[in-house]
């Protein structure tokens, strides 16, 4: 078992409504100015982003708007928001959305809060020494960026999508109301599921020390979101499973089901990101496209773990040796991808890289990492990246 350190400081308002109480929480943490930070115009489809500003209007809170986030979230307008903000004398950020929204909103207030150019931290060039707090209105069940310390930003030239993780990113306070998801495209919804799952996976798989309590929190977890992703695309507006995948999404990437362990094996994601940048495809589609292919690639070197997971989370018979459980735990995960509509290649995933893409796409990924080498499952360098690439297509 490994030392760790767990910080959550971000308050959570949970349940029906919650989103009126907006104005009090952004009191609370000290705000005067806001940037209210979106993406696409789903808010103000909904009339959420109307009602945010009704009920600060009501409290006196002035606020600018700057919408436009898209889901792979651009460096370029994360350089705007900081403009805007410095000449609006902007002193707290409140994103309303999804991952995107957020991390965007989380760059801003690196910007902000720093000299230079705020691309240095996503280019592993120096680390943020403080961050503009920032309040979070969710509006899908998906990264738990609302809780977590990462940010993902893709820079326009060369399409490069990078990930950075700091304390001073958290948010302030995250309002959580399921009701908020019921708009959501069946797709995202299942996106979203994905990547809750993928979270906690990438904790579980690891070769580095693991705690008996968060290997059972992580188990937990994966079987109520594996279980409520199904009952939602049957029953999209049912209000319990929006909350349970809600709740879930937030535990799954705060720390809670890493404690213990070597902070995880994040291949899946590092593979993800370069998709994501290159194709522009959903997050958690992409995650489901390349996870089979990268199990079968490593499930040999961590197998008590692959073993683990197929009894306690696929629920596979006890039959057999390790090695066939553990791919029945893969097949078991693959159909469940299946069931919900999401892909379980790139074929599926709707891109057709030429091997030159694939060739390029694990360049950028190795470059991106300490050493080009990442992984806790086992470790991959350039050449396995590109193998398992070539496995997903
Ligand atoms: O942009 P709008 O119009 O709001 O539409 C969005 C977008 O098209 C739509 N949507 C969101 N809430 C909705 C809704 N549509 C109808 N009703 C609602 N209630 O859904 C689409 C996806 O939204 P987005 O914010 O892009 O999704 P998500 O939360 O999955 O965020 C994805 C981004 O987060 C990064 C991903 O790589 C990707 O860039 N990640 C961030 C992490 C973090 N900060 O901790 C960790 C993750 O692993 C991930 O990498
Ligand atoms: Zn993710």
């Amino acid at each position: 078992m490994f030392d760790f350190k767990y910080y959550t400081p971000t308050k959570v308002v949970f349940g029906k409504n919650t989103e009126s109480r907006v104005a009090e929480l952004v009191k609370e943490f000290g705000g005067t100015k806001l940037l209210i930070h979106y993406g696409g115009g789903s808010v103000v489809r909904s009339g959420l982003l109307k009602r945010v500003t009704d009920t600060l209007d009501a409290a006196g809170i002035s606020y600018v708007t700057l919408g436009g986030a898209v889901p792979n979230p651009h460096l370029g307008l994360v350089y705007e928001g900081i403009e805007l903000c410095r000449k609006e004398k902007v002193d707290f950020l409140l994103a309303v959305g999804g991952g995107s929204a957020i991390d965007s909103a989380k760059a801003i207030g690196y910007g902000l809060a720093n000299e230079g150019d705020v691309w240095d931290f996503y280019d592993y060039k120096r680390k943020a020494e403080g961050c503009m707090p920032l309040g979070v209105i969710l509006t899908i069940a998906a990264t738990g960026s609302e809780m977590s310390d990462s940010s993902v930003i893709t820079k326009e030239e060369g399409l490069v999508k990078r990930g950075y993780s700091s304390d001073f990113g958290r948010p302030r306070f995250a309002i959580l109301n399921p009701e908020l998801t019921m708009t959501l495209p069946d797709y995202q919804t299942a996106c979203g599921c994905t990547d809750i799952m993928m979270h906690t996976m990438e904790r579980y798989f690891t070769n580095g020390g693991n705690m008996e309590l968060t290997d059972s929190m992580a188990e937990g977890l994966l079987r109520t979101v594996k279980k409520n992703a199904l009952i939602l695309k049957n029953d999209p507006k049912n209000y319990d499973a929006r909350a349970e995948v809600m709740w879930a999404g937030s535990l799954a990437h705060n720390g809670l089901t890493g404690c213990g362990n070597d902070g995880g094996d994040w291949m899946t994601h590092k593979l993800e990101h370069e998709l994501g940048g290159l194709y522009d495809v959903a997050h958690g589609a992409g995650l489901a496209a390349i996870w089979g292919s990268w199990a079968r690639y490593v499930y040999k070197n961590c197998l008590h773990r692959f073993k683990r997971f197929a009894l306690n989370v696929m629920e596979v018979e006890d039959r057999g040796s390790d090695e066939e459980i553990a791919l029945c735990g893969i097949e078991a995960m693959e159909d469940f991808y299946r069931s919900i509509d999401m892909p379980t290649n790139l074929r599926e995933l709707g891109i057709k890289p030429t091997d030159e893409d694939l060739v390029l796409m694990a360049k950028k990924c190795a470059a991106g990492l300490s050493g080009g080498v990442g992984g806790s499952a086992r470790k991959l360098d350039e050449a396995a990246m590109l193998a398992i690439y070539r496995a997903s297509i």
